[in-house]
Formats: C-alpha cells, structure tokens, sequence
C-alpha cells in the first residue's frame, strides 16, 4: 500500500495532467458513442463543443458591429439602457447609419415645429403623452378606458419572467402611468401594486380556467370585481412568434406557486392548444367578445398576427352589420418575441409588422371600421422613430415586451426557454432572480417609458403636431434608393390613415376616463 502511495506522490503535476488527458482520450474513443468529434479527435475535439457554446457571447461582445445583430442591435439595446438609466442617450458627431441605405424611414419634419405654450400639459410634464382614443367609448361599455400612457408593457406572462421581473414591471407602470398586459399565465400577486392592468388570456385560460379546461365566466366575474385596477381585457387568438401554434411553459419553470395560479401540475410542460375551447368560429368570437365585456363592463379586445385575411373580412362584416365586435385589436408581428418557440415558426409564419397591421388597417379602413377600433401595435416598436411610423399607419398605442426586459436588465442572452436567464428576468430560478432589486428596476422602467414618450412628443413637434395620433401616412417616407424613387407610406401600403379626432392634449388630461388614476387625486 505504502509503495502505492510513494509512487503517486511522486508523480509531478504534469503527470497528473497527463493521466487526466488519457483518461479523457479513453472515454473519448471508447465508452461515448454520442459525439462522432470526439471520437475522431480525442480531447481537442471537446475544443470545438466548448468554443461553439461561447460562441454568442465572443460575437456579442467583441465580433458583431454595432448595428449588427437582431433581434435587438447594440445601438438599440444601448439606447434602451442608457435612457432607464437616465444617462446621455444621445449620440455624437451624426448618424453612424447608412441612411441612403434600402427600406431606411425618414420622418418629414415641417418648417417650424408645434409651439409648446407656457400653460400646455407638455409644458408642464414633458412625458405627458396619453392615447388619443377611448378603449370602449364606440361600444358604449360601462367601464371605458383611456391609457394614460401610448406605451405600455405588453403581454408577458408569470411564468415566463420571473416573480421580481413582474413586480418590477408592475411597480414600474404604475409610476410611469402606463398599463401591464399580464400575458397568459394569469393575474398574480406581482400584478397587484396598484398599476392598471390589461387582463390577457389564451387558449389555457389560465386564472379564468373552469374545471374542464375552458373558460369560467363566474371566474372572469370575480377576478375583475376583486381587481379593479383590471381596465381592459385582451383575448389572445395568435403571437407574432407562433402564431397558430398555442404556447408551451416548459415544466422547468412550473413552480408551486405558478402551478397554483395557473391551476396545472407542478414541473411539466403546460401547453395551451392552438384553438380556444369557447369558440370555435368568428361569429361566435364576436359572441363571447360581447359576453364577457356584458358581464365584466370592461372593454375587450383581441390580439393576433396577421396572415390571411378572409377571416379578418368576416369579423369586419359582422361588426359593420351588428355594431358588435372587440373594443381593441393588438396587432403582433413576426419579429415578436416569446418565451419558447420554435424556430421554424419564429422565422416564417405570419407577416412583418408593417405588412399585417398595413393590411389589416386597411381592411378596416374600407369598411369603415377603423374609428371604432382602438389599434394597438406590438413587434419592436419601443423606439421613438419607429413608434412615430406606427402611428402614421394608424396604431393608438404601442406594447413593448422585450424592450420593458432590456430596460429592466435583459441582456438579450436568448435563453429564455432554458429556465438559465443570467439576468433573473426569464427564469424561475430564485438564485437568479436574487440579483433583481423591484424597487430600483420599475424605476428604470419608468424611466425607459418616461424617455420614450418625451422623445416621441418632441418628434410630434418637430413634424408640426401636438399628439402622434395626427401623423398622416404621408409624414414618413421610405427609401427605395433615390429620392425621385422614395415613397410615403400611403404609396407604398396603399392607403390613408383616417384621421384620429383630437382636439387638445388639455381635453386628454380632463378625460374621465383617462387612466393611472390621473383624475382621481
Ligand atoms: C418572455 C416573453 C413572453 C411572452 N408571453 C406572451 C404571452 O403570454 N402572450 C402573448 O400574446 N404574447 C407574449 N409575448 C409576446 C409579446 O407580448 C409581444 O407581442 C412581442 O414580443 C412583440 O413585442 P416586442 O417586440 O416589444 O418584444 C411574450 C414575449 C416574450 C419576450
């Protein structure tokens, strides 16, 4: 035994570094049969697993230019930090944009800009920026709702982000005046800090889940009696992500508590089924939209990506002859974002944002409808210029989801399917989450949406407008390489936004109905 251990002893480091080398080579060779590379190359074969696994990060962080990467570039995501932060968002010395490039946007700025009076709510709070319309008012539902914010945090479910990521979110809205869209995991605790909040389900019903799957409708009744921070409830008929596909909450991130809330078994994957259980066709959605809104007084809304649109035809028909039909419709586009997808769905089905909400606006607009529908438009839309676009093509408010998890510390890892989100935001894991402070992080939220909106207000002003909702397709332009050649966007999406009535941004701030409590003090 004892000459056992001379012998060891003896043995210098790189021999033990050796052995461990051979050992490696003889599992390599002989016991795996999974990695053909490493068999065919012992050791350094596990180089290339290794060095592809880093791969993402060496590119995010030395290789890829600044305008580079998707979904969100460097420029973008710093953009987003810095102005949480409150830091300089500015840029120095010009545009580092090719802007002679294809499908660049151009905003046409008129000869002098909106005079801001001493008295104006502008002038007073310089984010003041609500929706132009009332959610419900068409529809003469007993709760109408105005946002007070044209931005707003976008369906994203507790499940998915984290308890504290939710409740950063939460205490986030509420000091900006904006609204949170809980997503399809129901409404939880982190969902209760006195913000307004848009009521969101899927096919899973989850929070207003009878026993046999469906909807409740006494459950629906309850939650927005006991809730009346609730202002609006969206059903979800498709994301821009998967469309069509239903959603999958990966059993790695079912913990008791979302078991609980969600009413399903703790850590297995729950599915929600491509089609709802309710409906089954677009009168009956029409239906069930009218139920619900009877019973809860709430106007109710839909979202969907856009693809064909001969339903979309069938629901404007029934609403032009009935004079029923949903209060909101969310239009998500293929560059969305989501929890877990796959990537063939991710990639290809459904339209870009501007070509779905182009057509389906559209479509409205010719039958008329496009009045009575407040539109919401959600697919990287979190940027003052690009938000300025979407209002020229007629939305009334933006959603944002993943530029609300960059604000409040998403480093864009794409992970968010793992349960592994390095900053705490997308995962269950309570060590991860450990590193987000609620209190610090709505803060920086708020900010992000305090930033957004003064620097799209400025831009208002800058074009000669007092609201975005008075942007006209013809205010922005699209290069297609020469000027003589560069479109408006009535050109090039054939059609003229209809005029969004507004008087005064003072008759906005004396609305009623206007949310986040403003006329309630
Ligand atoms: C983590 C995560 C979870 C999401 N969960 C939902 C959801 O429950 N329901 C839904 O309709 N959309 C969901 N979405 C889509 C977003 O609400 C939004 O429509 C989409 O990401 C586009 O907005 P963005 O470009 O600002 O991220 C989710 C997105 C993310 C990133």
């Amino acid at each position: 035994m004892n000459t056992i251990l001379d012998f060891l002893s003896n043995i210098s480091w790189w021999g033990w570094v050796l052995i461990g080398l051979a050992l490696v080579a003889i599992r390599d060779i002989f016991l795996q049969k999974s990695h053909t590379i490493s068999h065919n190359f012992p050791i350094i074969g596990h180089l290339r697993y290794w060095l592809e696994s880093i791969g993402p990060e060496m590119r995010q962080y030395f290789v890829a230019n600044n305008r580079e990467e998707l979904p969100f570039n460097r420029i973008e995501r710093g953009w987003i930090y810095a102005s949480a932060k409150k830091e300089n968002n500015y840029e120095g010395f010009g545009t580092d944009r090719d802007i002679y490039e294809h499908q660049h946007m151009f905003i046409n700025n008129a000869m002098m800009p909106f005079k801001v009076d001493k008295d104006h709510p502008n002038s007073i709070d310089k984010t003041f920026l609500p929706c132009a319309k009332v959610i419900g008012e068409f529809n003469k539902r007993k709760k109408p709702y105005r946002p007070a914010s044209v931005i707003n945090v976008s369906a994203m479910s507790f499940g998915s982000l984290s308890a504290k990521a939710v409740d950063s979110l939460n205490k986030g809205v509420k000091i900006a005046g904006a609204y949170h869209n809980t997503g399809e995991g129901g409404l939880s605790p982190y969902h209760r800090n006195g913000g307004d909040v848009v009521f969101h389900f899927g096919t899973g019903y989850f929070g207003v889940r009878a026993e046999d799957g469906g909807f409740s409708m006494e459950k629906m009744k309850k939650l927005v009696n006991d809730n009346p921070f609730i202002r609006a409830i969206e059903i979800k008929l498709s994301q821009g992500a998967k469309p069509g596909k239903g959603g999958v909450l990966p059993g790695a991130k079912i913990t008791k508590e979302i078991a609980a809330i969600r009413g399903v078994e703790v850590g297995k994957d729950v599915l929600s089924p491509p089609n709802h259980k309710a409906f089954s066709n677009v009168p009956e959605m029409v239906d069930f939209i009218e139920d619900i809104a009877e019973a809860t007084g709430l106007p109710v809304g839909i979202k969907a990506a856009i693809g064909k649109l001969e339903q979309w035809n069938e629901l404007a028909d029934i609403m032009l002859k009935t004079g029923k039909g949903p209060d909101f419709i969310t239009v998500d586009g293929g560059e969305g974002g989501t929890g877990a997808a796959p990537p063939s769905f991710a990639d290809h089905v459904s339209l870009p944002w501007v070509y779905g909400f182009g057509n389906l606006y559209k479509l409205f607009k010719h039958k008329g409808l496009s009045e009575r529908v407040v539109f919401i438009g959600s697919g990287k839309l979190g940027f003052p210029a690009k938000a300025a676009m979407a209002f020229a093509m007629g939305v009334d408010c933006i959603n944002v989801a993943r530029e609300a998890m960059m604000s409040i510390g998403c480093i864009q890892a794409q992970v968010c399917h793992t349960n592994r989100c390095p900053s705490g935001i997308a995962t269950q894991s309570k060590w991860l989450q450990n590193g987000i402070d609620p209190t610090l992080k709505s803060e920086r939220l708020a900010q992000y949406f305090k930033t957004f909106k003064k620097e799209l207000v400025e831009i208002t002003h800058a074009a000669g407008y007092e609201h975005p909702c008075q942007f006209k397709m013809n205010d922005i332009e699209i290069n297609v390489d020469d000027h003589n050649l560069s479109k408006e966007l009535d050109r090039t999406y054939m059609y003229e936004k209809t005029p969004v009535p507004f008087n005064s941004m003072q008759d906005l701030k004396d609305c009623l109905y206007l949310g986040a409590n403003y006329n309630k003090k």
